[in-house]
């Protein structure tokens, strides 16, 4: 089902202050910033070559990612992205399951890029929160 590691979210009070602290200590370049308005985020993409970082400031005070960072203040690791051949059909099956949690009853959402992406509930997958994300074609 899982075809590889999409990228690791860091969510950041700060994307420009995260953004120049990377590109200054570890000569880590992020490209362009996103908005989803829908979402009350920012977004920009580390690219690692075979995956990347994706770091993301909360715009609104209500949504989760200002909730993690309320928790959190310095930012920390917000989830952990895993691609897979096809979001809706690995939903159904994780679905049918007991003891995993989809978030949203299913409903899928869309990445920066338009792509599907679902989210797998922590107390499901080690504590940590799983999103799942369509392969590019060269993965699958
Ligand atoms: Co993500």
């Amino acid at each position: 089902m899982f075809k590889g590691l999409s990228h690791v979210a860091i969510a950041v009070p700060d994307l420009q202050k995260a953004i120049d602290r990377l590109a200054a200590a570890y000569s880590l370049t992020a490209g362009k910033i996103y908005e989803n308005r829908e979402q009350g985020v920012r977004l920009a993409y580390v690219e690692l070559g075979n995956s990347r970082i994706e770091l993301i400031e909360p715009t609104r005070s209500d949504g989760p990612i200002a909730a993690f960072i309320d928790k959190h203040p310095a930012g920390g690791l917000h989830h952990v992205s895993l691609y897979v051949d096809d979001v809706p059909v690995a939903i159904g099956e994780l679905g049918k399951r007991d003891d995993v949690s989809v978030i949203g009853d299913g409903k899928l959402g869309k990445n920066a890029h338009g792509d599907d992406i679902a989210f797998i509930h922590p107390k499901s997958f080690l504590g940590t929160l799983l999103e799942i994300e369509q392969a590019p074609p060269e993965k699958k």
